[in-house]
């Protein structure tokens, strides 16, 4: 492409629908009967320093039917609406913070005994336990709100066909799964992130025009498809996103197309298969993902002991992004390396890879503050 308007017009929309049928699949749009019902606030949680709510998202309408809560912190001293993070997390609400305030899921989860996980539920010694992947005070004191939900709200995340979380909603008379190229749950958790914008956008107190997407690992995946698909997301964040994130596959480095369609069957749509020891012949690579969000701003973290995940390959991802940015009339990447660890890339496409394992840190959100002021902030 030689110009804005024929990426925007042809090439882009080209290399969505590659995206939607070979690799995650396609997924419906929202629903016309969903309601958010909201379950309970406090105007001055986290020792004051917060308003604190909790939001059900009823898909369908139905009290019985499938539904997301929503976790939502906001900045109590701000006086006008704010931009926010968005995140989906792994073993619920209660685990991002011990805040007592904040309601115990009751939803299927994978067992964790260390983190009071027992029989797929939730106890109350899972309170917190994922606390030092949330920096909530720092979020707040930065002046950015927080909104995060359970992933397994939306499709729990084992492969049974398909019959549980969100798919059945939209089946069609006689359907007992998705096509082969529907969406499976990566797709699934995408579109709940949409869902969680819906409300927001109706949340007075939030700048819904500055939505941060953000997730780490499988969760990276699933934010990087919901910025590419979903253009009301300001921002996107991949953390430590790896195969079918940022990595590019055709690399075979670390985890790899066969590899992650075996073990995780329900991640990815059918027709990815297609693909598994048959990298050459994906008609996409995951560079041209991030180049579905330009000239948005994007960030990719890797770390350097997170070699399942191809630090390098979601450089050079970020690398072959940077044409996309430059021919919409953004800085791309300022970077011709790889940079040094702990040497952060801040122009429209963010990078950097840090000290440690596959985890998000603290380090990793004061980046992602520092990049929300930079290309965020001042809009
Ligand atoms: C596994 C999987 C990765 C995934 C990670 C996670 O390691 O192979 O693709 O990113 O789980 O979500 O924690």
């Amino acid at each position: 492409m030689t110009d804005a308007a024929a990426w925007r017009e042809k090439r882009r929309p080209e290399l969505l629908r590659l995206f939607e049928t070979y690799v995650y699949g396609k997924m419906p749009g929202r629903l016309k009967t969903t309601r958010f019902v909201v379950r309970s606030m406090s105007p001055d949680a986290l020792e004051g320093k917060a308003v604190r709510k909790e939001v059900r998202v009823l898909f369908s309408g139905r009290e019985t039917g499938p539904a997301m809560d929503l976790l939502i912190y906001l900045p109590r001293s701000a006086t006008k609406p704010v931009p926010v993070f968005l995140g989906l997390n792994f073993y619920g609400n209660h685990t991002v913070h011990p805040d007592p305030g904040i309601t115990i899921s009751q939803s299927w989860m994978r067992d964790n005994p260390a983190q009071g996980v027992v029989k797929n539920q939730a106890t109350e010694k899972s309170r917190g336990t994922a606390k030092s992947r949330w920096a909530i005070e720092k979020i707040l004191a930065r002046g950015y709100g927080l909104a995060t939900a359970y992933y397994g709200d939306i499709d729990p995340d084992f492969d049974d066909g398909f019959q549980n979380g969100i798919h059945p909603l939209f089946y069609k008379p006689g359907q007992t799964k998705p096509a082969p190229d529907e969406w499976g749950s990566i797709g699934a958790w995408a579109w709940g992130l949409s869902r969680a914008l819906d409300y927001l956008e109706t949340d007075k107190a939030v700048d819904a025009k500055r939505v941060a997407v953000m997730g780490h690992s499988r969760l990276g995946k699933t934010a990087l498809w919901a910025g590419a698909t979903d253009e009301r997301f300001a921002l996107v964040i991949s953390n430590n996103s790896g195969c079918g994130g940022a990595a590019l596959s055709m690399r075979r480095f670390g985890e790899t197309v066969g590899r992650i369609n075996r073990v995780f069957p329900h991640w990815f749509c059918d027709n990815f298969n297609q693909f598994n020891e048959n990298e050459d012949k994906l008609p996409v690579d995951q560079h041209e993902l991030i180049a579905l969000i330009a000239p948005r701003p994007v960030y990719v973290a890797s770390a350097q002991e997170d070699q399942w995940a191809d630090p390098r390959g979601e450089f050079l991802a970020c690398k072959g992004a940077d044409p996309v940015y430059r021919l919409l009339g953004t800085d791309g990447l300022a970077a011709d390396e790889m940079p040094p660890v702990e040497q952060p890339v801040t122009s429209r496409i963010g990078y950097h890879i840090r000290r440690g394992k596959h985890d998000v840190t603290d380090y990793d959100w004061e980046r992602y503050l520092d990049f929300a002021d930079k290309h965020l902030k001042g809009r």
